[in-house]
């Protein structure tokens, strides 16, 4: 067997001098906790978005939970989400108390479907928690009239769609709440973090509180206060608060965002172009006026595909190519089914056991692609 000579990985993040130059200068500050860089870095991200309001959190997970735990979720109320998503989106919503009601997604978009979510409501449901998979946004619009309509909240999960736009709005600017991910596989990274931003006042304002312990007074408030000033904790609050170390990587990459949105979709629109048009594979599909960030570019094998995934991802894997599944289904996983019984839905289902993510990052070669394009393409026929 001759040796696998091109390796092409599923992502790399985009990591320059500006980054190590960002962290460097905060080691050096001797400010390592959340402090100017974190407060920077919400206002660039808010400010981008158009949301008044950014909490800078450890996580997209934590800042899903915070956002619920700032809507007041109490035990036993009920949250409409689709099931095709990474299960953080069921766990934020179990830990800030709440019951994952999972909903299936759109054939073509693998988003959460507005008139299933409609249909899943109850006297228990108090929010509906749409997710951005892949870096499309939801039906957004769609969801928010059902919410008003209902009296519902809405915290959407739009772990990696930063940058991602409905008719020239962007993603943060829609839903009551939205939660970011800086995870390295998503549009940008801070290695971990996450981010909330709203245009309530009294929900960041909780988030805040809420994020740091309850805490009355800051550590820079302390630091910066002229006498001693003791802190109190009248509640119990949580630590997800993000450190400036990761603030000041984030901030270097929101000057990068833009353009590395650009590359993905340029890397996206070739692999449309290899394989809108063949039979035994779906390629992702949006709502007009919807502008994807290609956090992931998934393809989902149909029924005419000579070859089932798990051995199309072994051949790609052999041939120097990293694929992954593309999502689980949330219901599927066995704490669901354990605790809250198997329920069927199809789409996610057919999702979860048939799409494969290619890899597509900002530094990916030409070459690269369409030594991945080839390969798949073989596999295909
Ligand atoms: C849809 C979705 N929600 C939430 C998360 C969790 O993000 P984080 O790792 O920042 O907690 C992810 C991460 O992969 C995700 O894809």
């Amino acid at each position: 067997m001759h040796a696998v000579t091109v390796q092409v990985p599923l992502t790399e993040p985009v990591l320059g001098p500006e980054e190590e130059q960002a962290v460097l200068d905060v080691l050096r500050s001797g400010w390592l906790v959340q402090g100017a860089r974190v407060a920077a870095f919400e206002e660039r991200v808010a400010a981008y978005c158009g949301a008044a309001h950014a909490v800078a959190t450890t996580s997209c997970t934590t800042a899903l939970q915070l956002a619920l735990e700032a809507l007041a979720l109490q035990p036993g109320d009920e949250v409409i989400m689709p099931s095709f998503t990474f299960v953080a989106s069921a766990n934020a919503i179990i830990h800030a108390g709440g019951i994952p009601r999972v909903v299936d997604v759109e054939r073509d978009t693998w988003n959460i479907d507005p008139a299933k979510a409609e249909a899943a409501i109850n006297r228990r449901t108090r929010a509906v928690l749409p997710v951005d998979q892949f870096g499309l946004a939801a039906d957004l619009n769609a969801v928010s009239q059902i919410a008003q309509l209902h009296r519902l909240h809405v915290v959407e999960d739009a772990a990696p769609a930063l940058g991602a736009r409905i008719n020239g709005k962007h993603v943060g600017a829609i839903s009551e709440v939205t939660c970011f991910s800086f995870h390295p596989r998503k549009t940008i990274t801070t290695a971990e973090g996450g981010m909330l931003v709203t245009d309530s006042e009294r929900l960041a304002e909780r988030a805040r509180l809420m994020r740091s312990h309850a805490a009355s007074a800051s550590d820079l408030a302390r630091h910066h206060a002229e006498d001693v000033l003791i802190e109190e904790y009248p509640e119990a609050g949580f630590n997800f608060r993000m450190s400036d170390v990761h603030a000041a990587i984030g901030l270097a990459q929101m000057d990068r965002l833009d353009a590395l949105i650009a590359r993905r979709r340029e890397l996206a629109a070739a692999y449309d172009r290899a394989f809108a048009a063949v039979e035994s594979v779906q390629v992702p599909g949006s709502h007009a006026g919807f502008l994807h960030t290609y956090q992931s570019y998934c393809i989902v094998l149909t029924d005419a595909s000579p070859i089932n995934r798990a051995d199309a991802m072994r051949r790609l894997k052999e041939q120097g190519i990293t694929t992954r599944r593309g999502c689980m289904a949330v219901h599927l996983e066995p704490y669901f089914v354990k605790r809250f019984g198997l329920t069927r839905l199809p789409e996610a289902e057919r999702l979860a056991a048939r799409t494969i993510a290619l890899p597509l990052f900002p530094a990916m070669t030409d070459e690269q692609q369409s030594y991945v394009i080839d390969r798949v393409w073989e596999l295909l026929h």
